[in-house]
């Protein structure tokens, strides 16, 4: 791979374009999309764009062609098409921790290196590749026997952040794929209550753990992977331990020293971050559950998109163009959240998944030189089923006092179809992007309290609760039905458009430091919590916690 990258040292805020967007925005603020659609008939054709299986309308946005031609600038100004070939080049583009961010030569389909890599990583993916298609075809076909002969029926996947949400969100989503009766589990949370719940469901004769961990020292993974090591000892003996136990890391030294036998242990590199590792041996579990080619169905979705993101003009760039409407509501319009609205129930582990890509990536405030920033990088992303969301959430986008851009994620054919279903969803959908962008103005608020039977002093009191202010924006993602690809396509969607953030942001996209205090203080604290002693080493309240645990919970 090659080597150091040059280090950008302005901040976006001293860009000429960050200057005329902020010019811009004191124009836009005010203006209303109704009036933006009633002036100009051609706004869905000019700003809406497929690729890979994906429709992508974003003509609901507080846009103008001006806006796009001064957000793109900044992309320019930002030297995104640079940032593009370095990460695809397999730069360290993670400056903080030296390393490359080459999760898209996981997914590279074509034959031969790895373009412009200096180091081929293609002969150790492929090799990874085929040995899970080794183990999930020997899982599938009944070949792998557990302690007594019996094939496996139940992975449970222990991991997480990276090593679950990617996972686990992608083998719900696929469940119709799940090869013949196979069911498959995530365990990732330290209470006990939740690896206690599912091994009640388990028989250990058929049952296959995947300790999924980059580092192999997570706290959460190893200690459910210990008890469920425990578990399987206690009935089976130790034995059965290289039957029912597989590990995916990038040190395979630790997975050896945990007792996991080196045959089950699948590598990956510190090439692929934790948050961008679903398309590595971490998607273990999605190959086992739905087979490896849907498994490779997936990889060939997500480089789709790659190749989409990086041959595309701009502004037909769906990557690019998401992530510049994203920096123009939370730097310009000063929006704190984004949220994410899937109307296709098998998405409904997207948002969550989305919260650590974006979150665990945007979250930072200095830029990639360490200075600090003066402007807001990262959005809160948010989310969860658009139709359970209509009778919950959607109340506050439509009356309350905040901006809340959002994408809906619309299939027009359900995997489980059902007579009535489908275009019910649709409309829904439909109408509720409708709704957050047109909004209920005051004399049409006005004649529906009339229509309802208000009258006078009670009709002028009345009529405002029914005022729905709009102007909302939206991004509407359609596609046929969601498969492997098209989930492939969508997820290295999100993946690069949080890139382009943080290029245009100045920072860099694929570390994450602030966990790390929060660990090393749970390491100082626990002992704390299982000694007699009193505690006085932190402040008042932290001491004050420890002491009252202590004292209530008992030895
Ligand atoms: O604590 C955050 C984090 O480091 C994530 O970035 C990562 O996905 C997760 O923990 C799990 O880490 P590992 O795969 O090393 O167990």
């Amino acid at each position: 791979m090659r080597g150091e990258i040059e280090v950008r040292t302005t901040p976006a805020s001293q860009l000429s374009a960050w200057d005329t967007l902020r010019a811009h925005h004191q124009q836009m603020a005010l203006v209303h999309m109704r009036d933006l659609f009633a002036d100009d008939p051609g706004r869905f054709d000019r700003f809406s764009v497929a690729a890979c299986g994906v429709f992508l309308d974003f003509s609901k946005n507080r846009i103008v062609d001006d806006t796009l031609t001064a957000l793109l600038a900044l992309a320019h100004e930002a030297q995104l098409a640079e940032w593009i070939e370095r990460m695809f080049a397999g730069e360290k583009v993670n400056n903080t921790e030296d390393r490359a961010a080459l999760h898209v030569a996981l997914r590279y389909r074509s034959p031969g290196s790895f373009p412009s890599a200096s180091h081929d990583v293609m002969p150790e993916v492929r090799d990874v590749l085929a040995r899970m298609r080794r183990f999930a075809d020997s899982v599938a076909r009944g070949e792998w026997v557990g302690y007594t002969g019996k094939p496996v029926r139940a992975i449970v996947n222990i991991g997480i952040g990276g090593s679950d949400l990617g996972p686990a969100m992608v083998c719900r989503a696929l469940s119709p794929y799940a090869q013949g009766g196979m069911k498959g589990y995530f365990v990732s949370n330290l209470d006990s209550t939740q690896l206690t719940g599912v091994l009640n469901e388990l028989d250990p004769q058929t049952t296959l753990f995947i300790v999924a961990s980059k580092t192999f020292t997570t706290q959460e993974t190893l200690t459910n992977a210990r008890s469920a090591r425990e578990w399987l000892v206690a009935k089976a003996g130790e034995q059965a331990v290289s039957k029912h136990f597989a590990a995916v890391s990038t040190r395979p030294d630790r997975t050896s020293e945990f007792g996991i036998d080196p045959a089950n242990v699948f590598e990956f590199w510190d090439w692929v971050g934790g948050r961008y590792s679903l398309w590595s041996a971490i998607g273990l579990s999605i190959a086992t559950l739905i087979g490896m080619n849907r498994f490779e169905e997936l990889l060939a979705g997500g480089h789709d998109m790659d190749q989409h993101f990086r041959s595309a003009p701009w502004s037909q760039n769906m990557p690019v163009l998401l992530g510049l409407l994203g920096i123009w509501y939370r730097d310009f319009f000063q929006a704190q959240t984004q949220v994410v609205l899937p109307y296709d129930y098998a998405l409904r582990d997207f948002p969550d998944y989305l919260q650590q890509l974006e979150m665990e990536s945007n979250g930072k405030r200095v830029s990639r030189a360490g200075e600090p920033l003066d402007y807001p990088t990262g959005a809160i992303i948010w989310g969860g089923p658009g139709n359970n969301g209509q009778h919950a959430f959607y109340q506050l986008m439509h009356q309350g006092t905040v901006l809340v851009p959002a994408d809906f994620i619309v299939p027009m054919r359900s995997q489980y179809p059902l007579p009535g279903h489908e275009e019910a969803m649709l409309s829904n959908a439909l109408a509720q992007a409708e709704a957050l962008m047109r909004g209920r103005p005051e004399a049409a608020a006005r004649a529906a309290a009339a229509a309802a039977g208000f009258l006078g002093e009670r009709l002028e009191a009345h009529f405002p609760h029914r005022v729905l202010p709009g102007n909302q924006p939206t991004n509407t993602l359609v596609y046929e039905r969601l498969t492997p690809r098209v989930l492939g396509a969508l997820i290295a969607l999100y993946e690069h458009k949080v890139f382009v953030q943080s290029v245009c942001w100045g920072i860099n996209p694929f570390d994450q430091w602030g966990v790390e205090l929060g660990k090393e203080m749970a390491a100082i604290i626990l002992p704390e919590l299982q000694g007699a002693e009193p505690v006085s080493g932190h402040d008042a309240s932290t001491n004050g916690l420890i002491g009252y645990i202590k004292q209530h919970r008992g030895p």
